[in-house]
């Protein structure tokens, strides 16, 4: 079986000007100590407003650069949207897509999260792609079939050879920011059916190589019963990443 390099990822949402996600960055640098993080993959998705800044910080280590969202077109008059091509430009390496509050607030639906996803690829950001079901649905017993059209959706007629960048974040929405976070065996099942799927649609090795994160009120003290779990990659971090202390912590859950 492939080693996947665990991967844990800060989510700031709308939080932070561009002078104090730099100093967030900086922190977390400090914290981390400058590049020798080894073992993981951090990566920071600070607003738009904050790549540049936040991205010359980051410049001299490993920590890698993310966006929030991205349009699915090169370029035009899409007043307000920002192109993958942008977005690469200021050194970003990864980009999320599909988040549940895109989804909830911004019309998102699997078939925008899956242009959006050939146009990351395009242009050689790595998509961090989102699924979860909601707790209604997860309380009628459709958790499976969700996350099924999410993926089998999202992923239709991907042809990119760098498809393999590929990251899935599983996150619940019901335990994004709400403290509830779904237990290890719960986030396992879901990474289990997940990869599963994968599988089916791309082949086992493909299945084998993608990491599948989990999101949802993810903190210090839960993120190592998280990581024990098999399918479990690493995480998306949205509250406990906006303060550098917490985030370093769960970056490095294998000292605790
Ligand atoms: P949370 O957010 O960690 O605050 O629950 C996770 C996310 O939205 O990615």
């Amino acid at each position: 079986m492939p080693q996947r390099m665990p991967f844990i990822a800060g989510n700031w949402k709308m939080y932070k000007t561009a002078a104090e996600a730099a100093r967030t960055a900086q922190d977390l640098l400090a914290r981390l100590g400058l590049g020798t993080i080894s073992g993981v993959e951090v990566m920071i998705a600070p607003p738009y407003t904050a790549l540049d800044a936040v991205g010359r910080v980051l410049a001299q280590s490993s920590v890698q650069l993310g966006a929030q969202n991205v349009f699915w077109a090169d370029e035009g008059a899409y007043t307000g949207e920002v192109a993958p091509g942008m977005l690469a430009d200021l050194g970003c390496r990864f980009v999320l897509i599909g988040h549940s509050e895109r989804r909830q607030y911004f019309g998102e639906t699997d078939e925008s999260v899956g242009r959006r996803i050939s146009a990351a690829l395009r242009h050689g950001l790595a998509p961090v792609m989102c699924i979860g079901e909601t707790e209604a649905q997860r309380d009628a017993g459709q958790t499976f079939s969700v996350l099924d059209k999410q993926i089998t959706d999202g992923l239709r007629n991907q042809i990119s050879d760098r498809l393999g960048t590929l990251v899935i974040a599983y996150e619940p929405v019901w335990a994004i920011g709400t403290g509830k976070t779904a237990t290890a065996d719960q986030a396992q099942e879901a990474h289990r059916f997940i990869r599963g799927k994968l599988a089916e649609l791309l082949g086992d090795s493909f299945a084998a190589a993608t990491r599948i994160v989990y999101g949802g009120s993810v903190k210090p003290g839960n993120i190592v019963e998280l990581m024990a779990m098999p399918d479990i990659d690493g995480a998306l971090v949205g509250g406990a990443s906006l303060k550098a202390e917490t985030f370093a912590d769960i970056v490095r859950y294998r000292a605790q």
